[in-house]
């Protein structure tokens, strides 16, 4: 029999916003209720991120992460595969690993010590002969287990047996992923940086899809102290001709310099391009090896898509959310500008509180003075005490407090900023729209979020149980 985890969402008559995502009620964004169908409608169904594989490179190195509010244990194995395991001892539930990461090779439970291998079998049960003289059938008493992909790096995991093939899912997204992971090699610089924030999921999963609206007047401090090039492009050009780029025209050619894109699926982002052509394919704030090496071994369409990027954020449905961005390091003679590439988990914690898990991924050939330079550049910027980072929190904090009476809670949040008029692109995946300033990439996000809570649920078979009781490992 299958377990249906979707068990608060028999009835749910709220109005929840508009079809097409240009109103969004704000109920949304603190209504414990919106969240508690969020967990079955939104979630569960979800491939969700939970680390990145150089984490665990070795065998037996593991990292403890979180599937929403299941803990889970993310490990290589001695074979080198990666697993994602639950952290609870199948004995009677205790959590087994409280550390956040380090090298295993067991895992035993400090209750009455039960012991699971790093790929989660059940290797010991202390006094198993005298307990259970019958025998005790250790294959379905493994640590439960979810499904993983990883791609280009990225280690993703679900509790969902009916989810489709990561790829599947992510659909055009994907590509826009690749722009930033496969054209060259990467690595998590350390681990997570975590914190919470007094708002709701959405209100930084929203943000993430491109909001260049708000850059000027949110962050217009970090601009003044010179964190980023964005309010000056000239100076943008300037510094990668001194980096040995030549500029052969002034004007754009493709018309596609700054857009937002959207991928079916609720996916969406932002894409920020140096407006001037150059005699060679360009990657901002990278050292200059690296793009030798770009422009030689990546696909000629993902060198096409990274050209003279200066920023692409993005979310994937619904709180994976990337950046990757120049940002100039004031004071920095040897690098005065890197690049920095942020990923990002908005995990909820309840409808009005979201634990932020980001990571500073860097290129892994880069020199060690290149990543630190990246590491200063993020945590000036993204990080938790960054400019950006404090900037943004303030406003996402009083969208949860300001409209929580019978007045404010009652109005929608407005998403309705020019028509949809995609531009047809050769280069470019999804649908591309010309120009900063849309709301078709939030009513992306919204119109997919509104048409899931909306849908009458469908039972979630959870991984392990489709057989009461029996645990596949
Ligand atoms: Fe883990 Fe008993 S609860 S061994
Ligand atoms: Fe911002």
């Amino acid at each position: 029999m299958a377990k249906n985890v979707n068990r608060n969402l028999e009835v749910f008559d709220m109005r929840l916003g508009a079809q097409d995502g240009s109103l969004i009620n704000r109920h949304a964004y603190f209504d414990e209720s919106v969240f508690e169908r969020e967990l079955g409608a939104i979630f569960n169904p979800s491939w969700q991120f939970v680390g990145h594989e150089s984490e665990i490179s070795q065998p037996g190195e593991y990292v403890t992460r979180k599937i929403m509010r299941d803990e889970v244990i993310v490990a290589r194995s001695e074979n080198g595969e990666i697993h994602v395991m639950l952290n609870s001892c199948r004995h009677r539930g205790v959590k087994l690993c409280s550390a956040d990461g380090g090298k295993a090779t067991n895992f035993q439970c400090a209750y009455h010590g039960w012991t699971y291998a790093t790929d989660g079998r059940l290797r010991g049960v202390p006094e198993s002969p005298t307990l259970h003289p019958s025998g005790i059938d250790r294959s379905k008493l493994g640590l439960h287990k979810a499904r993983v992909e990883v791609f280009n790096g990225l280690i993703f995991a679900t509790f969902n047996n009916d989810a489709a093939p990561l790829l599947d899912v992510f659909g055009d997204m994907s590509w826009y992923l690749d722009t930033v992971f496969k054209k060259t090699e990467y690595e998590a610089y350390g681990p997570p940086v975590r914190f919470i924030g007094d708002f709701n999921w959405k209100s930084g999963a929203e943000n993430w899809c491109g909001d260049p609206y708000h850059g000027d007047v949110t962050h217009h401090t970090g601009y003044v102290a010179g964190v980023s090039y964005l309010d000056d492009m000239q100076k943008h050009v300037t510094d990668m001709q001194a980096m040995g780029a030549v500029v052969t025209n002034e004007q754009d050619a493709s018309g596609e310099t700054v857009f937002v894109f959207t991928a079916d699926g609720g996916h969406a982002g932002l894409h920020f391009r140096i407006p001037a052509e150059f005699d060679r394919p360009v990657f901002p704030g990278l050292e200059k090896h690296l793009w030798t090496e770009i422009e030689q071994n990546a696909s000629p369409d993902l060198v096409a898509g990274a050209d003279r990027r200066i920023v692409c954020v993005s979310t994937t449905f619904p709180n994976f959310s990337v950046v990757e961005q120049l940002i100039t390091n004031v004071g920095d003679d040897e690098f005065p500008a890197v690049s920095v590439v942020n990923v990002r988990v908005w995990l909820p914690l309840s409808a009005t509180q979201t634990e932020v898990w980001s990571w500073l991924i860097v290129p892994k050939r880069a020199t060690p003075a290149w990543k630190r330079a990246s590491q200063r550049a993020f945590a000036r910027t993204f990080n938790v005490g960054g400019v950006f980072e404090v900037d943004d929190s303030h406003n996402w904090n009083t969208t949860a407090q300001a409209n929580r009476g019978s007045v404010g809670m009652a109005l929608d949040n407005n998403y309705t900023a020019l028509p949809e008029e995609p531009t047809p692109s050769s280069v470019f995946r999804g649908k591309v729209y010309r120009g900063p300033l849309h709301d078709v990439n939030f009513r992306s996000l919204y119109s997919t979020w509104v048409e899931r809570m909306e849908a009458k649920p469908e039972p979630v078979t959870l991984v392990g149980f489709k057989t009461e009781g029996a645990c596949e490992l």
